[in-house]
Parts: C-alpha cells; structure tokens; sequence
C-alpha cells in the first residue's frame, strides 16, 4: 500500500475504500444500495464475479462492481401461515405483501448456476443461471422443498459437496422458529443437476426410521418454547461438514421462559458420507480472554495458515485453520454485547477433542450430554471398536454433545466497536486478516496485533454478514 500515491500523499484513507461514496480517485466503481438491504454475497472463483442476495433482489456484478444483472424475488404476495405455498394451494390466511429476504446463496459449480434461497413461501429455493440471473426453476411442490420461513438473514447456512460421477449434496442447517413438524434444524439434500426434477432437495437418505435429517424434538419445544439453532458459518474440511451455531443455552436458562435467556455456541461436525447421520457430534466452542468468556459466535473464516503462521502454531501450511469472532458472555443474541475477540482454531485440536471425546464414549465413560436432545441422559455404552479419525459412529453412543468447551487462541479484543465478521488471506507467506464492525469499519490484524484499520466503507449497513469479506480481501489483496 505504501507505494501507492494517494497514501504518500497523505490523502484519507477512508476515501478510497471500493465502496466509499463518491470517491474520484477509486480504482473501483460503487454499488449504490438505495431500496433493499443486502443479506449475502458469494464471488465465483475463477471469474471474480460477483453475486449479491439481498431483500428482493439477487444482483450480479463483474469484478469491478459494475451492476451487470438484477433478478427481482419480491415482494411476494405471501402468508407464513400457510403450507405448502399458496400457488400450489389455496391459502385459508389472507395474503399480505411479504418481502422475500435471501437467506442462503451458493454458487453450483458443477451445475453452473446459482441456488439462492428465500424467506417468501416457508423458505422456497431458486436456481438462476450464472451468466445472466435467469431463472432455470423454483421446486415448490413437495414439502421438501421449502426449507424455513425465518427471514432473518445470517442464520442459515448451506455446503454444496460435489461427488464425482456421483450425487451431489447439499447440506443446509437452518432456524425452524417453532415448526419442527416441517422442517429438520440439519439435513442433507440431493442436488439435482435437472431443476425440475422432483427429486430435488429429498432426502439423501430415508427409511422408515433414519433419515438424513435432525429435528428439534416437540419435547425440546414444548419445555424451552424459543430455542432454535441459528447456523451462523458452514464449511467442509476433509471428510466432514462442520457448522457453527448459536443457541439457546438450555442448561442456563430456566424453561418457563419469564427469566433472563442465555445462548451458547457449538461446533457441530457430521461425516459427508454419512447418509444416517450417526456422527452427528456438537461440541459448546469458545475463546477467554483475561478471565473474561466470550461465548456468542458472530462470524468464522477458515483457511489454510501462511508459511510464517504455520510455523508458528506447528502444523503443516496444509492443515485448516479457522478464525472467529466472538462477543463477550452469554447473553442478549439478537443485540451482542460489543465487546468482542477475534479468535484463532486450528482443525486439528478441534478434531483431536473430537476424537478424545467418541473414544471415552466408546469406552462407555459418561453420558451422550447433547442437552437439547432428551437422550442426553443415555450413558454410553462401552464397545471394542477402535475409534480413528475417519470414524464416522454407529447406531448407539449417538448423537454426542461434548462437555467440556474447545478453546481458542485469542489474538485480539475489541471493546469499542463490536466486530461481527471476519476474513483472512495470505499476503506473501504472512497471514492478514479483516475483521468488520457493526458500524462498517475494517480491521486489519497482522502478526496478532493491529496495525490498521480504516472504516465507512459501506455506511450505514455494518458487516452483520461475512461474505463481504471474502470480497473485501480480494479487493486489498489487488490493492497491496
Ligand atoms: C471453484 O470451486 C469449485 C467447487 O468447490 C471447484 O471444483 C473448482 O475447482 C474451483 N475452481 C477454481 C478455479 O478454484
Ligand atoms: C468493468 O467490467 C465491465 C464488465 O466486465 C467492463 O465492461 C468495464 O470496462 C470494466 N470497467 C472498468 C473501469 O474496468
Ligand atoms: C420478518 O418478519 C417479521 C415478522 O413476521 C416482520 O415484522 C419483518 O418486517 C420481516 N422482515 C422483513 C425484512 O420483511
């Protein structure tokens, strides 16, 4: 950045931020949002084009920000009430115009499209081709095909995995707001490569007693009326799909509802292969800093580490590494606290608890411990298998809750500006990462302390959602 001559100048850095309002010496064209709030944004990996959700809209642009195509959702008339949605049967509850918030957005590869996901008609899906946003087909006629009615954004999260000469998979984890008679909190769906075929979105696998889903049991329901799971960042490494999730602290928490609410987050970790969902783990995740817990994820970056990181936590430039951002305590998730930590993970210790804690089970120590599920109470039951890391469970002794928290490694507290995403990449073998604040300010974390940070960059939105990030490191990785 120091050669640049606009920073020798001594002009204000704020100014040249890509999406700062009129400024003449960008090197990059704005993306003026009057109408509708942005949800999501995804950038093809070998275009650099750029796909935004947002409330009633899904945009592309090209690499440079140019508003290339807008695909309008909404506003839909709609009533949540209503199952399934009102163009396949009559609604008994009257319609009203219902925004139609995005709230998952994927790019297919395979199938070169894009699935973008909405809040309208309990939660249908679209498919729009990548060239131009045209619309290849919306399944809406199978209960299947509506995933959640919640239109709050951030809180659902899909993994497309590609298996070669084989079915496609798309894992979604979602907020059910109370409906666990229509949708599974975690499932993994087929991804067909043809739009209409009924198919789309069953189950990857069903019978009469297992199937590729988790549900929140009524029973949970009718004793802890809220709890939900919000699934706020999914990501695949290896062989496994991993999400991290906020929810209802059900141990904290007393379940007449008229206390105080306190939340917890998890790391939940199911096997790609595994169709029964036998290996479904969660483990509460976390970071302290000075005594202090920091317990409410708000966002998550994975990536591999630079030569100079790498080396540093000794583990190979190959291994996963995971940064997040967590705020202060344990309640409040709708406004968190702003104090907040960025926090360093490696998959590896996250893997190696994981493992430590199926193999005691398996030596029938303890008890399964999920405490939002009723088994929590099952002990489990000891059994000669030998447990490795591609152990992928078993009929018993699931699903497991772990009861001791996975640590992070703090790097850095933020008190005044409550961070809620984050972002890395790897400038010449150093690490860097962005961490965004509430009110739309960036910083930049380098060698575990800041040495800089700039803001007003999209003001007035605030980064309440991560894949902003993926954009703006692609965007400084060009400027340095
Ligand atoms: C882009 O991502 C897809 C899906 O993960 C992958 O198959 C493909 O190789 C990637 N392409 C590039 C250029 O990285
Ligand atoms: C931005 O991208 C568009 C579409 O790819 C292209 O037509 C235009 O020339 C580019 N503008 C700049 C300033 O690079
Ligand atoms: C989401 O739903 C709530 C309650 O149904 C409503 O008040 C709110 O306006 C909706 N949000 C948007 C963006 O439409």
């Amino acid at each position: 950045v120091r050669s640049l001559p606009w920073v020798t100048l001594g002009c204000c850095w704020c100014t040249w931020l890509p999406l700062a309002e009129g400024s003449p010496k960008s090197p990059f064209r704005t993306f003026p949002v009057s109408d509708w709030s942005l949800t999501h944004l995804v950038v093809h990996n070998k275009t650099g084009e750029v796909y935004v959700g947002a409330v009633n809209r899904i945009y592309k642009l090209s690499n440079n920000l140019t508003l290339l195509r807008t695909h309008v959702t909404g506003p839909v008339e709609d009533n949540e009430k209503c199952y399934p949605p009102p163009s396949v049967q009559s609604c008994p509850h009257g319609l009203v115009t219902t925004n139609n918030v995005n709230k998952l957005l994927l790019v297919d590869y395979s199938g070169n499209r894009l699935i973008a996901c909405g809040s309208a008609s309990q939660g249908i899906c679209q498919f729009l081709r990548l060239d131009d946003l045209f619309k290849l087909g919306e399944p809406h006629h199978r209960k299947e095909h509506y995933l959640s009615s919640v239109n709050e954004s951030g809180t659902m999260s899909g993994v497309i995995i590609e298996v070669l000469n084989g079915q496609n998979k798309l894992f979604i984890g979602t907020p059910i707001d109370g409906k666990s008679e229509y949708f599974p909190t975690l499932s993994s769906r087929k991804l067909m490569a043809n739009e209409e075929n009924a198919e789309m979105f069953g189950f990857v696998y069903q019978d009469e007693f297992v199937s590729s889903q988790l549900k929140i049991p009524s029973d949970t329901l009718s004793k802890f009326p809220t709890f939900d799971i919000y699934y706020i960042y999914s990501f695949s490494s290896e062989q496994f799909v991993y999400y991290l999730t906020l929810q209802l602290d059900t141990q904290l928490t007393s379940p007449d509802s008229t206390g105080e609410q306190f939340f917890t987050s998890k790391i939940v970790r199911l096997c790609v292969d595994d169709p029964k969902f036998y290996s479904y783990v969660e483990f509460p995740i976390g970071c302290v800093q000075d005594g202090i817990e920091y317990r409410l994820i708000q966002d998550a970056y994975l990536t591999k580490p630079g030569k100079a990181l790498a080396k540093y936590l000794g583990i190979s430039e190959q291994e996963d590494i995971l940064f997040t951002i967590f705020s202060q305590g344990q309640k409040n998730r709708v406004k968190p606290p702003k104090e907040s930590v960025l926090c360093l993970f490696t998959l590896k210790k996250i893997k190696d608890k994981i493992k430590e804690r199926i193999q005691s089970c398996y030596r029938g120590e303890g008890k399964l411990s999920l405490p939002w599920l009723l088994n929590k109470e099952l002990g489990c039951i000891n059994s000669p298998l030998q447990i490795d890391d591609n152990f992928c469970g078993q009929d018993f002794n699931q699903p497991l809750g772990g009861t001791v928290t996975i640590e992070g490694t703090p790097l850095f507290v933020d008190k005044e500006d409550g961070m809620t995403s984050v972002a890395a990449y790897d400038y010449r073998g150093q690490t860097v990462v962005f961490a965004g604040t509430r009110s739309g300010k960036i910083k930049k974390v380098g060698k575990a302390s800041v040495v800089w940070w700039g803001g007003m960059a999209l003001r007035g939105f605030g980064f309440s959602f991560s894949s902003f990030f993926q954009f703006f490191s692609l965007v400084f990785a060009s400027l340095e």
